[in-house]
């Protein structure tokens, strides 16, 4: 770790309530080796403690600290500050788009959250109890009724804040939720399909790439979209997703 510091100025997206949205600047002492999360820390510590962030675990797993780092998608946690800045450089710090702003840095993943359990919340079949091998005890992973969590997803919402889409239709499902309708599998109940087929699924999203780009799990939601395209279309010829 570089024990110089550098004098770097945080542009700080600020709203509170009904108020005008505008930028705050603060300027200090970091070393480059730390993250943007670092700084925003003892920004809200030694000098406005009225900032609100939202962070919990620090080591990109929660999906909490997302924001737009000089406009780019990115979990602050994770993010350099010798990677977006030099020294006596400025970083401008935003929200991530397309959801409400509940204050400052930090919003309302609500919708993010309820479709994700609309795509998860399937009917599942409970495992055989037949064992795999002989010998071998079955291990239930899901019953009847469970919600199936979209593997590697930390549910972050940095694909929905960077996807063209989502930013000009509301009602798009948007990639993570896209993605984990995939994992689900269409043959799994015609509602999923309708959902996924429907005015708001794979046909809204144009392609762009960039919640892949911007993904920090490796989930890759818009390769996911393009296989769940491919899917409806067997599915409307054929009647089997494959
Ligand atoms: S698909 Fe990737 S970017 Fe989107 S919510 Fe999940 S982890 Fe975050
Ligand atoms: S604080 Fe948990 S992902 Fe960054």
């Amino acid at each position: 770790m570089s024990t110089s510091k550098w004098d770097v100025t945080f542009l700080v997206y600020r709203k509170k309530g009904q108020g005008t949205p505008h930028y705050d600047e603060f300027t200090i002492k970091v070393n480059p080796d730390e993250y943007v999360l670092d700084a925003i820390e003892r920004i809200w510590a030694y000098q406005d403690r009225s900032l609100v962030f939202a962070h919990a675990c620090h080591h990109s797993t929660c999906g909490a600290c997302g924001m737009r780092v000089n406009g780019v998608e990115k979990l602050t946690c994770i993010t350099l500050i010798r990677d977006v800045t030099a020294d006596g450089g400025k970083v401008k710090v935003d929200p991530l788009r397309n959801f409400p702003i509940i204050s400052d840095l930090t919003v309302d993943m609500g919708v993010l959250y309820t479709r994700m359990d609309e795509v998860g919340h399937r009917p599942v079949l409970p495992l055989s109890e037949e064992p795999a091998e002989p010998g071998v005890k079955p291990v239930k992973i899901a019953a009847e009724g469970d919600i199936i969590r979209l593997a590697d997803c930390i549910e972050c919402g940095l694909c929905i804040s960077a996807c063209p889409i989502a930013n000009t239709t509301s009602g798009y499902l948007g990639p993570a939720v896209l993605a984990g309708a995939l994992q689900h599998g269409l043959d799994s109940d015609q509602h999923l399909f309708s959902l996924v087929e429907g005015e708001n699924g794979v046909w809204r999203c144009h392609s762009a790439f960039e919640c892949t780009e911007v993904c920090p799990s490796y989930v890759e939601p818009a390769g996911k979209i393009m296989e769940l395209r491919k899917q409806v279309i067997w599915k409307r010829i054929f009647g089997i997703a494959k």
